[in-house]
């Protein structure tokens, strides 16, 4: 603790960080368009999506129809795979697997970039062994079905939550990660806290549903509402997030400092936001907070 209240002495860079927001995918044409945006936002100016890319979006969205709930819509993936495609990373990191959906596609998209290299390129992992949206399927047997020439380049891990990132690699081997897992306040800061450490310096965290928060009180006001529920952990997160990000609709990037203990003042003042667990799950969650915040410094 000593540490961690003497990190806070160091100024936040800004209240809010800089914040792009490129606009919803909502077209092939606007992949294309945002594409370009996007690379040169990430400083790769001259950086063209690969052949196959636009096809693939193509099969895709033909599955739109029959495809499993719960996985990230089509604006959603089509970002993801631009973020994928321009930054190339060669390992990802995945928080919320639930059928594969979106561990294939970012399988696929490394797979453009740097063809078969024959290891392991998406780690994904699961806290439960089979999905919710239908129990008789085990979690990720959406992969095979999805990337069938891709599949041993995923490896699934169920029963397991972010932590785990620790047995899977040495400090910043991921090139890109992305969390969907539990939205409730403070699992996303969590998840964020604990991948830290392994991601590269200066990489980017993808973040799910940082909208669904406004999108949930929304439907309240006209008395409707959502099931699953609608928690802000994405949304708060993502807005204070008080260095670069980019956004597109619900699904936004976050950039992490070079110094990765310079997230320890923003944490601690998120952490005042009243969490969206109670009981002993938001016990267990405040001892793991603070864990990981010292395992930054
Ligand atoms: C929204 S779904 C993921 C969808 C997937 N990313 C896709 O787009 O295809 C969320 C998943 O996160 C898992 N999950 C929930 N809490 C978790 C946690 N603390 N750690 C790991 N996984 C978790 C759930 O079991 C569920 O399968």
């Amino acid at each position: 603790m000593r540490k961690l209240l003497s990190d806070l002495a160091t100024p936040l860079p800004s209240a809010t960080g800089d914040c792009v927001d490129i606009g919803e995918f909502r077209s092939f044409e606007e992949f294309e368009t945002k594409y370009v945006t996007l690379a040169t936002l990430l400083g790769r100016v001259r950086k063209i999506s690969p052949p196959g890319e636009l096809e693939f979006l193509h099969a895709m969205v033909d599955l739109d129809e029959v495809r499993y709930p719960g996985g990230i819509g089509s604006r959603d993936y089509f970002f993801l795979t631009a973020l994928v495609s321009i930054l190339a990373p060669r390992r990802v990191i995945e928080i919320g697997t639930l059928t594969g959906f979106s561990a294939a596609i970012i399988a696929a998209a490394i797979h453009r970039q740097h063809g078969n290299s024959g290891g392991i390129s998406v780690e994904t992992i699961d806290a439960r062994t089979h999905c919710g949206v239908d129990e008789t399927r085990p979690i990720g047997f959406e992969i095979p079905a999805l990337v069938p020439d891709l599949a041993s380049t995923v490896r699934v891990h169920t029963r397991r939550e972010s932590d785990f990132a620790r047995e899977l690699a040495a400090d910043g081997e991921f090139g890109l990660a992305f969390i969907d897992a539990d939205h409730r306040h403070p699992w996303p800061l969590l998840d964020v806290l604990r991948l830290a450490p392994y991601v590269q310096s200066g990489g980017w965290i993808l973040l799910h549903d940082i909208q669904l928060g406004t999108h949930g009180q929304k439907l309240r006001e006209t008395g409707q509402s959502m099931e699953s529920g609608t928690p802000y952990g994405a949304e708060w997160l993502f807005d204070r997030w008080p260095f670069r990000k980019i956004r597109s609709f619900h699904i936004g990037a976050i950039e992490l400092p070079s110094r990765k203990a310079d997230l320890i003042p923003f944490s601690l003042s998120l952490l005042e936001e009243p969490f969206e667990i109670s009981g002993n799950a938001a016990k267990r969650a405040r001892r793991a907070l603070y864990q990981s915040l010292a395992e930054l410094i």
